[in-house]
């Protein structure tokens, strides 16, 4: 086991009518800015009980937060916090929304010339605005941890930050939010998070069996709750169960002491950038490809995978992995996500030699082992 130190300041605040809290959550001395997206709040009921539970608070509002943030969208909004004073800002929705808010307190203190310079020059985030969510969409575990991903409109870019500045404060997760999701983006949220998942357990034997538990555990927990979750979309103890898999898939809990991999994210998020398919597709697509591609130093956690998960019974690691590969895949669709480029009309040579150019530029050395570079990325999409 790697060494490592654990840091997470979110208070988690779970369950049926949780919303309410608000009102003790956040100090009534604040001047706070509701953040949300494209209005799904306002048809779900959501933006009523924030609304309510801070009705003696002093509240201002900013929607329009797209999914895959914009950073020109974002940076609308800290010119309105810098007009108005605000010193609280609560997120309200899906992780775009909450990544969107964790990039614009960061903006909001920013003291060189551009806050894009956080994203593409990793610039150092000071100080940040705090933050409060109601978390609307099990799938980024944005709730629990300081990432935040933004695209930029003007250059077809999608970029990363991470920050302990940008933790939530707390974050209410009531389920019952979820069942207005649509179907896809329930299945997106199941994807994602299963492939968070991969890319912290996936990679090195570390010697870490009780991190590698609680990753098969929220894996197993996946497999068997999803389709309850879409034949019934109102089964509250399903909807709980993936959202806090979903959660505790990206908090770094069970990934302490072990090496991580993050391939499948970073050839996805330039999936995502240069042909609008949404996160979790764009996952779906790149996962089993990078697998295959990479099986000579996944296959003896693909194999633990595949007996784990899947009752595989193989005898021999490396076929075992294939399989592990091959029931992902299938896991994948019978939930209802597509898994090849070509579902989405997008020509696999044409992306790989799109992408190769943008890695051979930023000099990409992806993976647990830094092994796929830019050639490597093109045959893996070529593949996909
Ligand atoms: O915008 P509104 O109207 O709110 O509608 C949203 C949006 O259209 C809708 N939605 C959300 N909650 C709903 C709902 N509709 C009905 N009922 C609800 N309860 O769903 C649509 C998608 O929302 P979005 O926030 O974009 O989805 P998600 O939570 O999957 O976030 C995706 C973004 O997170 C980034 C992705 O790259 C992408 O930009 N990620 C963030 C990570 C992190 N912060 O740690 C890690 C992830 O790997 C990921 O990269
Ligand atoms: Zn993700």
């Amino acid at each position: 086991m790697n060494n490592f130190e654990f840091y997470c300041p979110t208070r988690v605040v779970f369950g049926k009518d949780t919303i309410k809290q608000l009102e003790h959550l956040i100090s009534k001395d604040k001047k706070i800015l509701i953040i949300y997206g494209g209005g799904s709040i306002k048809k779900n009921g959501v933006y009523n009980q924030v609304k309510e539970a801070l009705k003696n608070h002093t509240t201002l509002e900013f929607g329009g937060i797209e999914p895959n943030p914009r950073y020109e969208t974002c940076m609308q909004a800290v010119e309105l916090i810098k007009k108005e004073n605000i010193d609280f800002l609560l997120a309200v929705g899906g992780g775009s929304t909450l990544d969107g808010t964790k990039f614009i307190a960061a903006a909001s203190k920013y003291e060189g010339d551009d806050p894009w310079d956080i994203l593409e020059k990793g610039a150092e985030v000071k100080n940040a605005l705090p933050i409060g969510d109601v978390i609307t969409l099990p799938a980024t575990g944005s709730e629990m941890n300081g990432n935040s991903v933004i695209s930029k409109n003007a250059t077809d870019e999608k970029l990363s930050f991470c920050s302990e500045k940008v933790y939530p404060q707390f974050s209410i997760i009531d389920p019952q939010v979820t069942y207005s999701l649509p179907e896809k983006q329930t299945i997106n949220g199941i994807v994602d998070t299963y492939v968070h998942v991969m890319e912290q357990f996936a990679t090195v034997e570390e010697n870490t069996p009780l991190q590698s538990y609680w990753a098969i555990g929220i894996i197993k927990t996946l497999v068997q709750e999803a389709p309850k979750v879409l034949k019934n979309p109102q089964d509250y103890d399903a909807r709980a169960n993936i959202f806090w898999c979903a959660t505790c898939g990206l908090n770094y809990w069970f990934s302490l002491g072990c090496t991580q991999d993050w391939a499948t994210h970073m050839i996805g998020h330039e999936l995502t950038a240069f042909y609008g398919i949404d996160h979790g597709q764009s996952l779906a697509i790149v996962l089993p490809r990078l697998w295959r591609n990479q099986k000579a130093s996944k296959f003896e956690k693909l194999a633990d995978l595949a007996r784990d998960v899947y009752h595989v019974k193989d005898s021999d690691d490396f076929k075992a992995a294939e399989l592990a590969i091959i029931k992902t895949e299938e896991f994948f669709n019978s939930i209802g996500m597509k898994t090849k480029l070509s579902d989405y009309g997008i020509n696999p040579e044409e992306a790989a030699q799109k992408i190769k150019e943008r890695f051979e530029k930023r000099g990409c050395k992806l993976g647990e082992h830094g092994n796929i570079d830019a050639q490597t990325a093109y045959e893996i999409i070529k593949s996909c």
